[in-house]
């Protein structure tokens, strides 16, 4: 598989491709089949997750597929209900130290079922050359979603909280590091080739909380799933400052955003380094000759690392015209053949 071989920094005929949140809202087969079903409920149907997470490679060209969910999915059996809407929103958000006892462990097998069994489905339906990818949050994101109560610009609450009880929190983010450990093992076991630890907000910490704070645990996660034998991405959103520090946490590959330039992500990391992204989803957006202009440089920029998957700097956006897409995966394949 090209995109495992390039995880793991062998070499490749041409640069993988996928796109963070390739199904979904952007895709009007995905609207039809979401049609009149509650989120929540459609991620609990192993059929349409199935099908969902299949609908943007019956289109595109791209070399791995995702498991359809959601990061605060898990929050759900572990005691803390979720509703989206689409944005999520936790009701009952955990405010207190006496609030820890709220949480219940996580036994994937057990308490998302539908989720390893869409896992296992993709991987039968999947051809041999196209990866899978399994995923979940990092502590620190979902901790901050959990304090918080739902999203929010700087999450001023959570990170309050964190000065206030930073015991509190170190507790909390072990805790998310163990569950969510377990949960992509889990999907390895089921058929996963390779999972990604979402840190959607790193970015709002300083540099010194990040790795003070946020850092043990995500290693403490990443140990956990790489045992279990697939790479692993670890995407980290605002990653500018904390380049270093992210690049210790373990994984066999460092996501990226794209308010960074590749080749400097790469000079900060050592040429060993193994990059994810990094394209301006907001490209998407624009005239085709932007998109197979912006692609080259980005996938010229990635062979100064030992490997690169080249992705998004975050999800795509749902005003994207789908054919966008299709020039995207196109360009970048064609730039990663040429050898110069
Ligand atoms: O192709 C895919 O990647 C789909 C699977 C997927 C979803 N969410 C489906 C979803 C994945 C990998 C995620 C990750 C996720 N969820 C993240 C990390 C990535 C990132 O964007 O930073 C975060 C922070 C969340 C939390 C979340 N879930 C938000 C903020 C929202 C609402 C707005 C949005 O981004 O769409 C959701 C709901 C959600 N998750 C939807 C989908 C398709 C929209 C629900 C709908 O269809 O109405």
């Amino acid at each position: 598989m090209r995109l495992i071989d390039a995880c793991r920094g062998r070499p490749v005929d041409t640069t993988p491709v996928w796109v963070m949140r390739q199904a979904g809202r952007y895709l009007p087969e995905y609207q039809e089949l979401r049609r009149g079903l509650d989120f929540l409920d459609f991620c609990k149907r192993p059929d349409l997750l199935l099908e969902a997470a299949l609908q943007p490679l019956r289109r595109f060209d791209l070399d791995a597929a995702i498991l359809f969910s959601d990061i605060l999915l898990p929050l759900e059996p572990m005691g803390i209900a979720v509703h989206f809407q689409p944005e999520p929103r936790i009701p009952d958000p955990l405010r207190t130290p006496g609030d820890l006892a709220r949480l219940r462990d996580l036994h994937p097998e057990r308490d998302l079922p539908y989720v390893l069994q869409a896992v296992a489905d993709l991987r039968a339906a999947l051809p041999r050359d196209k990866a899978l990818f399994g995923f979940c949050g990092a502590p620190l994101t979902l901790a901050l979603y959990l304090v918080e109560g739902g999203g929010s610009r700087d999450f001023l609450q959570a990170k309050a909280l964190l000065f206030r009880e930073p015991d509190f929190f170190r507790r909390l983010l072990d805790l998310l590091a163990d569950a969510m450990g377990e949960y992509l093992a889990a999907q390895v076991r089921a058929g996963a080739d390779v999972v990604q630890v979402f840190d959607s907000w790193a970015g709002v910490l300083t540099p010194d909380d990040y790795e003070a704070v946020a850092l043990p645990a995500v290693r403490r996660l990443i140990a956990r799933a790489r045992a279990a034998g697939a790479p692993v991405v670890y995407f980290v959103n605002g990653v500018a400052p904390l380049i270093e520090a992210a690049g210790t946490a373990g994984a066999d590959v460092l996501g990226v955003d794209h308010r960074v330039r590749l080749q400097e992500v790469v000079a900060r990391l050592g040429p060993g380094a193994v990059v994810q992204g990094n394209l301006d989803p907001a490209v998407l957006l624009g005239p085709a000759q932007a998109i197979r202009d912006r692609a080259a440089a980005i996938v010229e920029q990635g062979k100064a690392a030992a490997g690169h998957v080249f992705n998004l700097g975050h999800g795509i956006t749902r005003e994207t015209p789908p054919e966008h897409v299709a020039v995207l995966v196109e360009a970048v394949h064609e730039a990663g053949r040429r050898r110069d």
